[in-house]
């Protein structure tokens, strides 16, 4: 069949941070789109909420749609770009009105495919058409590309990452600075790095949603996250961040995605990592996946996670490759042979970080070391915390546990209440190795 040179047409339906660095491409790299596409791409039609708004782009040869419905189902319209966010609403409606139009979609909306994207992947192969979604995780890294297209022939093993750029940039600077979450969470806030709704970034949810894409491709299995364990960053303490880099440790929002032989791990959390390795040495806002496949081993990808350069660069690769011809299942094969995921709560043994604070007196940690060998965990580490100024009636423990399940740790933790020596609830925070 001879390849199709007729420009691809595309309908882009937000004109924010992620939009407007779309336009920006499209315009300042038409020659090299064209020469690598094989054939011209342009924008025929934008739609946004507010028509008058300046938004630093010239935007004079596109239609304008108020309702990103009408965009989507334009006949002048090959690919509806749909970068407005939300997971209901226009972005879901407008989505399935492209899809039943016959166009294919390409979007930045995690939320709409973490929670949606089994009924759109059914939507879109039932209209022979495609989703691109590489801008949704971890911006700029083509993780979803190297997921479906260049370790396909893996049994992958294991994702991980640290995949929301606010969160790792409050906790790197929380670190640096030695200053507490509340301040920097705002200046998070005055800096624009956080979301209309901080939640989804420091509750782990937007990151959550991120770790359930990828497991669906890695593993096969329909999107699920509803079951991904999520903890977010908000009780992470600048006492923890210190004393965990004092150990060779340094704190991360980490999302790890494994298949079990009991089912499918997801959980986004806190985690700790070695601070000389690759997950360990994320600074601010930049994002790191890593990916294990059985024959390739372990893969890791960093970059920037957010922004208009990186996510309109995510978004255009999806483009030009529509224009190439190239259209894949939505997460790497077809809907209907994705497996219902069976979710597994978090099982797998890790070391462990504890840290309490204890009356100060004869038989306390004693009675903590008894409580942890009833629940079966070794201690690898311990060290008591003399902080200057401190009540003297008071100590501050650390342990580094031997490998543990989070339900040991439970156990453990529940029984340190009883023993009468507890001052303070007891922080527990898993540590992964990379
Ligand atoms: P944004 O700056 O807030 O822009 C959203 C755009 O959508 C605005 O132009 C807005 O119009 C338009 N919009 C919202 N509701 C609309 C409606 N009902 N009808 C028509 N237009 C509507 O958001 P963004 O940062 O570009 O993010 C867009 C998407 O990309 C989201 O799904 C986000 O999660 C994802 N994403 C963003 C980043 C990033 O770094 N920003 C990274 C990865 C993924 P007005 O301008 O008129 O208000
Ligand atoms: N709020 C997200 C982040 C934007 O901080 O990583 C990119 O998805």
């Amino acid at each position: 069949m001879p390849a199709n040179r007729a420009p691809l047409r595309l309908g882009l339906a937000g004109l924010g941070t992620v939009g407007i660095g779309v336009v920006k491409i499209v315009q300042g790299h038409a020659a090299l789109i064209t020469a690598r596409a094989g054939r011209p791409v342009i924008i025929t039609a934008v739609s946004a909420r507010d028509a008058t708004k300046n938004r630093d782009a010239d935007l004079s040869g596109y239609a304008w749609e108020t309702d990103p419905v009408a965009l989507a189902r334009r006949d002048d319209v090959d690919v509806f770009v749909e970068v407005m966010g939300g997971h209901e609403g226009p972005a879901r409606l407008a989505t399935e009105a492209a899809l039943a139009a016959g166009k294919d979609v390409v979007t930045a909306n995690k939320a709409l495919l973490a929670h949606h994207g089994q009924s759109l992947a059914e939507a879109a192969e039932a209209a022979g058409r495609a989703i691109r979604f590489e801008a949704a995780v971890a911006g700029g890294i083509p993780v979803i590309k190297a997921l479906t297209e260049g370790l396909a022939g893996n049994q992958m093993r294991r994702v991980m990452g640290v995949m929301n750029g606010t969160c790792n940039y409050i906790l790197t600077r929380m670190q640096s600075a030695g200053l507490p979450y509340e301040t920097v969470f705002e200046e998070a806030r005055q800096l624009g790095y956080l979301e209309a709704d901080p939640n989804l970034d420091v509750g782990g949810i937007d990151a959550g949603h991120k770790l359930s894409l990828l497991a669906a491709i890695a593993f096969g299995t329909r999107v699920d996250f509803d079951n991904v364990e999520l903890e977010g960053i908000g009780n992470v303490s600048i006492d923890d961040i210190t004393l965990a880099a004092d150990m060779g440790y340094r704190i991360k929002l980490l999302g790890v995605a494994q298949m079990t032989g009991r089912g499918l791990e997801q959980r986004m959390t806190p985690c700790l990592v070695p601070a000389d390795s690759p997950l360990g040495q994320l600074q601010g806002g930049t994002n790191m996946v890593v990916l294990e496949g059985d024959s390739v081993g372990q893969i890791v990808l960093r970059g920037a996670g957010a922004g208009m350069g990186p996510t309109a660069s995510a978004v255009m690769g999806d483009v030009i490759d529509l224009a190439r011809g190239n259209r894949l299942p939505v997460f790497g094969q077809p809907a209907a042979s994705l497996l219902a995921a069976v979710p597994a709560k978090s099982a797998t043994p890790a070391p462990y970080y504890l840290r309490m604070t204890l009356l100060d007196k004869p038989g306390a940690l004693a009675k903590i070391a008894t409580c942890l060998g009833e629940a079966g965990i070794s201690i690898d580490q311990m060290r008591q915390i003399n902080q200057p100024g401190a009540q003297d009636d008071r100590a501050i423990v650390l342990i580094v546990t031997h490998k543990a399940t989070p339900a040991d740790i439970s156990f453990a933790t529940a029984a340190f209440g009883k023993t009468g020596v507890m001052i303070d609830a007891p922080v527990a925070i898993r540590i992964e190795s990379v």
